[in-house]
């Protein structure tokens, strides 16, 4: 379960703040992530694998920000990072050097070296040269670099294929077939300990059948490898476990049913299981927050212009990402009685009724347990249980509004000077007017750790909720930092005019 809901005042709150305050204290666009989320999803990951002795890593790149490092190391994770910025900010939030596996495909001599003085538990291989440039540093510095092979073992994730890893066309890993003969040649380099196998076949996996076959391949490589002489301590699976991104879509597998199918396999096994999930432990913990600044008519289309844009949040933009986008603030008068709306976040596409049924769409959110329909729902103020059962009936003698009027087929559509920059198209909202804020859901994971300043826009506030109270944890970007590392060419005029 995530902690954003509707409260009886019908405004969205992170737990206990209301973000209407936080957009009123921080402005926006403004990430708001909420800790109670964080650490419920790492505790219930956690759990999923509790029947075997195993290590998370969370992977850094989902979400970079210091406190959120900082709470994760505090429940004991470890991390995965793939360059020297992340681990700098690893260490720098206390996450210990021993809990830190490095991947990515091009890590640079300074970086292995940075990494091999810190004390990693490993580096994550991905090629032979690789191989032999760790070997080198690693002997320069008289130091043992433990080395987890990543091998690709050529499944199809089926993913979208930008964040698909696992197939034999992609850059990542060392193909499975050429694993024993590398690590046959890491056992003759002295500097070299080869000490677990990897695997990462893809990222938002909505089914567990692809995870279980590379997993197949390692654990069948692994037995192959000690048969080599190669004694194996650790088996990385990666992450890549999917989260509820899209209200009318069947919910990705939970942790629990992967760390079951995982375990099962593990029966009998003594490597420790390295896990490096991102986006299932912070994705639905954070929201983009973001004012509407115009309502655009054309003869075509109806475009609301927020203030928010794909240089805040890219993944509509660059993957076709469904967020969802619901209005902060759900209130209506009916009456001369300000009462909660009932709000459909299903697409244009949906039928009626599908959309009226998806008004509780926010809880479907919850991507770790199945939702308790009470979690929501449950009325907070005394004065809702004067409200109709369900709001929504047409039948309702107080509710003179059809509630399928109240949905306007509309584009959300950002500031910038791109046609893609747009977080959603032709989708059913509630009437929205310039002013009104609404949030971009599950914007937790590669969000704000994807943004940029382009169109010289500073980069949003990130806010940490706990409870009643929230942090700024990353002032809004001011545009004297965004030019501060830039300079003039000497031979420039001063004061610009020739
Ligand atoms: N381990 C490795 C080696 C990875 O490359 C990744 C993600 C992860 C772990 C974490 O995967 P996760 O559990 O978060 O799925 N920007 C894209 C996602 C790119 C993922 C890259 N690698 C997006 O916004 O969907």
């Amino acid at each position: 379960m995530h902690h954003f809901e509707y409260g009886s005042n019908g405004s969205m709150s992170a737990e206990g703040v209301d973000l209407e305050r936080i957009a009123e204290a921080v402005g926006t666009p403004t990430y708001v992530y909420s800790e109670a989320t964080i650490r419920r999803h790492f505790a219930v990951y956690d759990e999923a694998f509790s029947g075997h002795p195993h290590l998370i890593c969370y992977a850094v790149k989902a979400n970079t920000n210091a406190s959120i490092l900082r709470i994760l190391a505090e429940m004991g994770a470890g991390a995965d990072i793939v360059s020297e910025g992340e681990l700098f900010r690893a260490l720098r939030a206390g996450i210990p050097a021993d809990r830190i596996v490095f991947s990515g495909v091009g890590k640079t001599a300074r970086e292995m070296a940075v990494a091999l003085d810190a004390g990693i538990l490993a580096f994550n291989v991905e090629s032979e040269p690789e191989l032999h440039l760790l070997a080198e540093v690693a002997r320069e510095r008289r130091r043992t670099a433990h080395v987890s092979l990543r091998v690709n073992p050529d499944v199809d994730a089926k993913t979208h294929p930008y964040i698909s890893t696992g197939l034999r066309e992609s850059k990542f890993g060392i193909p499975i077939g050429d694993a024993r003969r590398i690590a046959a040649m890491a056992k003759d380099m002295a500097s070299l300990d080869v000490v677990g196998v990897d695997c990462h076949i893809g990222s938002q996996l909505t089914s567990l059948a692809p995870i279980m076959e590379a997993l197949d391949s390692v654990l069948a490589l692994v037995d192959a490898l000690a048969v080599d002489g190669h004694h194996i301590r650790e088996i990385d699976l990666g992450g890549g476990l999917g989260i509820p991104y899209d209200a009318k879509k069947a919910n990705p597998p939970l942790p629990r049913e992967l760390g079951a199918g995982v375990i099962e396999r593990f029966r009998g096994r003594s490597e420790r299981i390295i896990l490096e999930p991102g986006r299932v432990i912070v994705g639905n913990a954070g929201v983009l927050l973001t004012r509407v600044l115009f309502v655009k008519q054309t003869p075509d289309r109806t475009f609301v212009v927020v203030d928010a844009a794909m240089n805040d949040l890219m993944r509509p933009a660059l993957y076709q990402a469904h967020h969802e986008i619901l209005p902060i603030r759900r209130v209506r008068q009916v009456g001369g009685v300000a009462r909660p709306v009932e709000v459909s976040v299903a697409s244009a596409d949906a039928p009626a009724a599908e959309s009226a049924r998806a008004v509780e769409s926010v809880g479907l959110h919850e991507s770790l347990e199945p939702r308790d329909p009470q979690d929501l729902q449950e009325p907070k103020d005394p004065q809702d249980l004067q409200e109709p059962k369900d709001p929504q009936d047409p039948q309702d003698p107080q509710d003179p509004q059809d509630p399928q009027e109240l949905l306007h087929v509309v584009d959300v559509v950002g500031p910038i000077c791109e046609s893609s920059d747009a977080f959603a198209r032709q989708r059913a909202l509630p009437k929205v007017e310039p002013g009104d804020l609404l949030g971009i859901m599950s914007a937790g994971a590669y969000g704000f750790s994807m943004a940029s300043t382009y169109n010289s826009r500073p980069r949003a506030a990130e806010v940490l909720v706990r409870g009643e109270a929230f942090h700024v944890i990353r002032d809004r970007e001011s545009l004297e930092a965004l030019v501060a590392s830039e300079s003039f060419a000497p031979w420039l005029n001063e004061g610009g005019a020739a």
